[in-house]
């Protein structure tokens, strides 16, 4: 598998909610968020566990540990839409930052952040709610491989036909999990339908 829509009622009823234009910043955040967590469930599915000695207050029993550190890496801006939902539920994750913003008129992304902790042995939950041209994922994707990741999952909301089919051939070691695949790009290379500006509408800054 590389590609994964995740097909699950909540998420569709909360897609709904963030493709509509009447929602309002702090709606789109919750919404955002709480289809990360959701999706987290999916593409965190197959994580091998440890099994570990504990105690409850009536006996000694055996439980499960992640076997593997996860590092969750957000796209800025809009992956930190995605992290505090992914962040609870595996609050011993540690978290690196990619910073991409894409050229408005050659939609090339431009980088001007990386901070990461060591992702050599670690799953890596790269975030990003859109993957339009897919060249914003791609970057990070490069990042990642070399900083030494080799399990890399994207998850994402939003995708275009296109986007997904040159991310699959152009980062060949990642998992993609997203919500939607939608019908296309336009010429600003925004995808239809889409959400429009995922990082404007999460920090209200259009
Ligand atoms: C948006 C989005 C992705 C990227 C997707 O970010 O959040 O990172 O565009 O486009 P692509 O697949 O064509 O690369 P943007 O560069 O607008 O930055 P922002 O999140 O800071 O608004
Ligand atoms: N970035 C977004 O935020 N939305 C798109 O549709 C494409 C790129």
């Amino acid at each position: 598998m590389q590609t994964k829509v995740i097909h699950h009622p909540l998420i569709k009823s909360k897609l709904g909610i963030v493709r509509s234009k009447e929602t309002d910043s702090k709606l789109f955040r919750e919404s955002i968020n709480e289809i990360a967590g959701l999706m987290c469930y999916e593409a965190t599915k197959d994580l091998k566990t440890d099994i570990i000695n504990i105690e409850t207050p009536l006996a000694k029993t055996e439980a499960e540990t992640l076997a593997t550190d996860i590092v969750i890496v957000p796209i800025l801006r809009a992956g930190l839409g995605m992290t505090d939902a992914i962040h609870m539920l595996i609050p011993h994750a540690k978290v690196g930052h990619i910073g991409l913003y894409r050229d408005e008129t050659t939609f090339i992304p431009a980088k001007y952040y990386t901070k990461l902790p060591d992702v050599k042995n670690a799953t890596v939950l790269l975030l990003d709610p859109m993957l339009a041209t897919g060249g914003s994922v791609k970057a990070s994707y490069d990042i990642l491989v070399e900083a030494g990741a080799k399990d890399i999952r994207f998850i994402g909301i939003v995708g275009s036909p296109e986007g997904v089919k040159k991310t699959e051939t152009s980062c060949p070691k990642m998992s993609i999990y997203l919500a939607a695949i939608d019908e296309k790009l336009n010429d600003n290379k925004y995808i239809v339908p889409g959400l429009g500006d995922a990082g404007d509408r999460l920090f209200g800054t259009k």
